[in-house]
């Protein structure tokens, strides 16, 4: 499998650290030091800003990159943890959107911030054993709907945003999907949790009133589990691909934290160079975080092809996953 095109898109208006400041007992010095976070984008619902549309952005980028048209496209892998209503799913709602009229399958993933992955990991199974040629994989998220504005616990940390990468066999030699793996500990299932607003409990006055129809988390527990699954996902895979830390060219890691990626990368003895770092831009936009930071990488020429490529994330279930990807 190789990456045949990336694109991305976040919305244009920008909420930086101070407004925050001015609507909670925070400050920009306390977000700064325990998260890297500066700012983060927000969708404009006035403008018509949802996912679909954020990813209908995304992927007219990735397929220019990958000089197809959208009918070349054969399946849509969409991770989403919010997504434009339960049903249609937003993958189809997508494949309208782009004009599509080959009927080519359309799956939504839910596994949360590790969601890119778990349909990377998909994407390769599926064009090695043939079954797709131009496989459009999205990661996008509106964690603006989930936040809970008055609660400075949570809201400063997410953003808004998407990344769109074009999957499809390998034409050019070393390109190749090394290693990958998938967990998810439900012990820690409460940890990073949305009770309210599906089938288990639906919206009420009473839901409203408690405000369970937003994110609500044990930040510390999902920090030290974070690190630590991280750690061990980047060991496993490092191992399967027979590579040492020395042989891998750019970490790619979910952007949640600047303090849980010095973590995991000062394990690894990755220099900062090595990192590719855009939370203080975005903060964390969930599933599409990976796929913003690799388009990013790749446009400004830092990712060349040949190069390998480590990317791990983890987010809600708790979910995890690890990949090495020559690019
Ligand atoms: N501004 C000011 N103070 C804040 C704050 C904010 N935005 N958010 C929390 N605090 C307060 C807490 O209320 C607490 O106060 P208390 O001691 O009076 O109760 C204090 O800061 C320390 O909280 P603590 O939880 O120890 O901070 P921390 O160093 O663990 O940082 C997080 C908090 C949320 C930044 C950190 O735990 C984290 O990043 N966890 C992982 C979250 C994550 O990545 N989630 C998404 C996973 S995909």
């Amino acid at each position: 499998m190789e990456i045949k095109g990336t694109g991305h898109f976040v919305p244009e208006k920008i909420l930086d650290n101070h407004y925050f400041a001015s609507i909670l007992d925070t400050s920009d010095e306390w977000i700064t030091e325990r998260t890297g976070i500066k700012e983060r984008r927000v969708c404009d619902p006035d403008k018509g800003e949802f996912p679909s549309y954020m990813a209908e952005m995304a992927a007219k980028r990735a397929l220019a990159a990958a000089n197809l048209e959208a009918n070349d496209i054969d399946l849509i892998l969409f991770s989403i943890t919010i997504p434009d209503m339960f049903f249609p799913n937003t993958s189809s709602v997508l494949q309208a959107r782009l004009g599509m009229t080959n009927q080519c399958p359309c799956l939504d993933i839910s596994a949360a911030c590790s969601g890119y992955l778990y349909g990377l990991t998909i994407a390769n199974s599926l064009i090695e054993t043939g079954t797709y040629q131009n496989i459009l994989l999205i990661g996008c998220e509106m964690t603006s709907r989930f936040n809970n504005w008055e609660d400075r616990n949570t809201c400063i940390l997410f953003g808004d945003g998407c990344g769109a990468t074009i999957l499809g066999p390998s034409t050019n030699g070393p390109s190749k999907m090394l290693a990958s793996q998938l967990s998810s500990d439900s012990s820690k299932r409460e940890a990073l949790i949305l009770y309210a607003g599906a089938a288990q409990k639906p919206i009420t006055e009473e839901v409203l009133k408690n405000k369970e129809q937003y994110v609500t988390m044990d930040g510390q527990q999902v920090f030290k589990a974070a690190v630590k699954t991280l750690a061990a996902n980047c060991e496993n895979v490092l191992k399967t691909a027979e590579l040492n830390h020395e042989q891998i060219d750019w970490f790619i890691p979910h952007q949640a934290n600047l303090r849980i990626i010095e973590a995991v990368a000062h394990r690894f003895k990755f220099p900062a160079e090595k990192c590719i770092i855009n939370v203080q831009k975005y903060a964390n936009t969930s599933s599409a975080s990976i796929p913003i930071a690799l388009d990013e990488a790749i446009r400004a020429g830092k990712i060349q092809r040949g190069q390998n490529l480590l990317m791990a994330a983890f987010g809600a279930g708790l979910t995890a996953g690890a990949a090495i990807l020559k690019y």
